[in-house]
């Protein structure tokens, strides 16, 4: 890339001037992310003359880049790990979604303000719009008890699921994840690890989220796959350039899948719009993920 030109997710060069809003993503590492090709491409697409740049930054130099997102007037960034969490008591407002996840992926700077976002749970809710999977009443298996788990199982509750069971492999993390949802425990409960390969239990779920991260460098999930009935969706929130082992699993058995790009690229989509009051252009965004995630397992 040449001094003072941005590379669009199309490939063209378009100039980077006084008058381009920079926008970007802050977190430790951010050499792995997959957002700066989806929001240029976004960008480019939707005509705004906009660049989206990765920031490293340390734990200790959180609060400093953070302030100095005002002074040198970045219309705001994308939050990843480790920041999430410690970011919240740096920012002038956080939106009540965020308050709730006790995590914040999006900031908007709104004049002088910082203001925190979390679009992870929305995000889920979107891909599976997308995806035509209709939520209420359901029940719904989610394996994990991390930020994520939480997300969705937050999503899943807004979503008005009848029945949600979390199953972690530490069990103390799942019983807090829940304790944190108190107001919902008629519909939350957690199970044990090897419920995942009971057929009775694995059979009662409408959908099962996979919110660990195994199944990121190939491994699979142990679960009793076929003990799933025949409308069980399988969703997962790993991405990969091939198809992790539990989607590959599902999609043998004909069960409906969603890959891990489904909420990334949804998340993304709304952050976009939180920054330029726009519809974020998917199918753009879709492509430019899929480019970038077979550039990615090319290196
Ligand atoms: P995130 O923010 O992506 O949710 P996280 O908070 O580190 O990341 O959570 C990771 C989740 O993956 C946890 O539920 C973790 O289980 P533990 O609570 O037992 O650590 C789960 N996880 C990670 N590696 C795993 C593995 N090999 N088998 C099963 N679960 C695993």
């Amino acid at each position: 890339m040449s001094l003072g030109t941005a590379l669009t997710g199309a490939g063209k060069a378009r100039p980077i001037t006084g008058h381009t809003g920079v926008v970007g993503i802050i977190g430790d590492p951010v050499e792995h992310s997959l957002s700066p090709a989806m929001q240029n491409a976004a960008f480019q697409a939707a005509r705004l003359d906009m660049v989206y740049v990765p920031f490293r930054v340390r734990r200790d130099e959180l609060r400093r880049a953070v302030e100095s997102l005002r002074a040198l007037g970045i219309l705001g960034v994308n939050v990843t790990v480790p920041h999430k969490q410690a970011v919240l008591p740096l920012l002038d407002s956080v939106s009540s979604e965020a308050k709730k996840l006790g995590a914040v992926n999006t900031i908007v700077v709104e004049g002088r303000k910082l203001v925190g976002h979390n679009t992870d749970a929305r995000g889920f809710r979107a891909s599976l719009k997308a995806a035509r999977v209709r939520l209420d009443g359901k029940r719904a298996l989610v394996i994990g008890a991390g930020g994520a788990a939480r997300a969705i199982v937050s999503a899943l509750l807004e979503a008005r699921c009848a029945r949600i069971w979390v199953v972690n492999r530490t069990p103390a993390n799942a019983r807090r994840l829940v304790h944190g949802f108190r107001s919902a425990r008629s519909r939350l409960d957690t199970l044990p690890w090897n419920a995942l390969e009971d057929a009775s239990t694995v059979a009662a779920a409408d959908l099962i989220v996979n919110c660990t991260s195994v199944g990121l460098h190939g491994e699979a999930l142990e679960l009793s796959y076929g003990a799933t009935h025949a409308r069980c969706v399988f969703a997962d929130l790993v991405y990969g350039r091939t198809r992790t082992p539990f989607v590959a699993r599902a999609q043998r058995l004909g069960r409906r899948t969603i890959d891990g790009t489904g909420m990334l690229i949804h998340q993304g989509a709304l952050a976009f719009s939180l920054w330029t009051g726009r519809r974020a252009p998917l199918d753009t965004m879709r492509k430019a993920l899929q480019a970038a995630l077979i550039r990615k397992a090319g290196r």
